[in-house]
């Protein structure tokens, strides 16, 4: 059956303001009216200094700040940035970070103008799933590429005690705009540069390897991406090169790989990240290291529904044209496992020192979030998501 292109809005309201030595210019980007709290996460934008030349940029503004988000930031923390918001009257949040304070920012603007008890913001399980009609005004300053959260309208938040990792989503909590200085990522140890491209890779997969829809500006968009991030990856782990063009083509690449540009009109997957989400809920594990370890497995479970575009990635990605559909679509499946692999990511359980005992609790987790009708398909029922945490052992 030929599958057409989907209906679509395409909506960004985003402002990128990118390159080298943008920060000075917050001065003129905020009106001075605005009384503007800072957020920002465990301490390096103290560390390397990007704090210091924020304040100074906002040196005629009223300006308060507001640090230690989490990595994986929580319902917790963010509540107490909404309470002091309320008390100190601030008008514009600037979140200075990677995914996790731009997310926790996006909750916190949402949450202090919400009517009624901010977990009903989420669903899965956590609250009634109410959509926002209104959020204060934020900006950001990017220090980490990887979730493209500068750029979209999502945010993932932690509830600790309840051990769940959920997202919402609402055109309101689009950054009004952010600054995206590829210097800023020099500081980055390896680790983290290697959580971007990963994370960034499978945000793509995650749009493209569906089926095929005939949508060729999409498919080649991922498909560019996809190669640009093989390409770069592994001179973008090492922590100690410095070359300007390299960052300045990550930080680019993973802000388009989840600004939405490749998914309007397509199916889309998700399933990797809701498996993945379960995995640091219970188990605390890198968010993009999660997804190194389910997405290698999902692609084996799920071979068959994402036949023709597993075909299409192998001889366009991987410029796999030799051997049967299967040899093709097994080694592309091999040399995605393996580019994982040699940015220093685990592709199995057991690279992170879990095992079996893993299994039923996970699935546990994405009933409990009412994860049981995931994928392009809505056909990924627990069943599924069982064969592929075991497949990923
Ligand atoms: O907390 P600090 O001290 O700032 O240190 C951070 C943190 O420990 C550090 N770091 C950030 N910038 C740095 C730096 N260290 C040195 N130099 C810099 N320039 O890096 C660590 C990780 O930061 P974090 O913000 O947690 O990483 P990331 O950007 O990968 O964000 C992950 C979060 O985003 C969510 C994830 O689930 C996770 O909670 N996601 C958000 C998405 C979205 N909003 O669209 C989509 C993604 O799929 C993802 O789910
Ligand atoms: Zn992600």
């Amino acid at each position: 059956m030929q599958h057409e292109i989907s209906n679509f809005n395409y909506y960004n309201p985003t402002e990128i303001i990118f390159g080298k030595n943008r920060i000075p210019e917050l001065k003129d980007l905020i009106s001075t009216d605005k009384k503007i709290l800072i957020t920002y996460g465990g301490g390096s934008v103290i560390k390397f200094g990007t704090l210091d030349r924020i304040k100074s940029a906002l040196s005629k503004h009223q300006v308060g700040e507001f640090g230690g988000i989490e990595a994986n930031p929580t319902f917790e923390t963010a509540m107490k940035a909404v309470e002091l918001i309320k008390k100190e009257k601030y008008d514009f949040i600037l979140a200075v970070g990677g995914g996790s304070v731009i997310d926790a920012t996006k909750f916190i603007a949402a949450a202090v103008l919400f009517d009624g008890n901010p977990m009903d913001i989420f669903s899965g399980g956590i609250g009634k799933g109410t959509p926002i009609t209104s959020a204060l005004p934020f900006a950001t300053v990017l220090t980490l590429p990887a979730t493209g959260s500068e750029m979209n309208a999502g945010s993932v938040i932690t509830f600790k005690e309840k051990q769940a990792k959920v997202s919402f989503g609402s055109p309101h909590v689009f950054p009004t705009f952010s600054i995206l200085e590829p210097e800023i990522t020099y500081s980055l140890p390896t680790r983290q540069l290697a959580n971007g491209i990963m994370d960034a890779y499978i945000h793509i997969m995650e749009q493209y390897m569906t089926y095929p829809v005939g949508a060729m500006v999409q498919d080649r968009f991922s498909e560019g991406l996809l190669q640009t991030l093989i390409e770069i990856g592994p001179d973008v782990i090492d922590e100690e090169n410095h070359d300007y063009n390299l960052r300045a083509n990550f930080m680019w690449t993973a802000t388009n790989a989840l600004n939405k540009v490749l998914s309007p009109g397509v199916p889309q997957d998700w399933a990797a990240h809701q498996m993945g989400h379960e995995i640091t809920a219970l188990y605390h594990t890198d968010h993009a290291r999660t997804l190194s370890i389910v997405l290698p497995a999902l692609l084996k479970v799920r071979k068959e529904e994402k036949r023709a575009k597993l075909l299409q990635y192998a001889e366009r990605v991987w410029h796999i044209t030799t051997g049967t559909e299967d040899e093709k679509i097994d080694a592309a499946i091999e040399k995605t496992t393996a580019f994982f692999k040699s940015l220093g990511a685990p592709t199995s359980f057991k690279d992170i020192g879990l095992g079996e005992e893993v299994i039923e609790p996970l699935v546990a987790q994405l009933e409990k979030h009412q994860q049981t009708a995931l994928g392009e398909h809505r056909t990924h029922d627990l069943a599924i998501s069982r064969e592929i945490y075991r497949m990923a052992l």
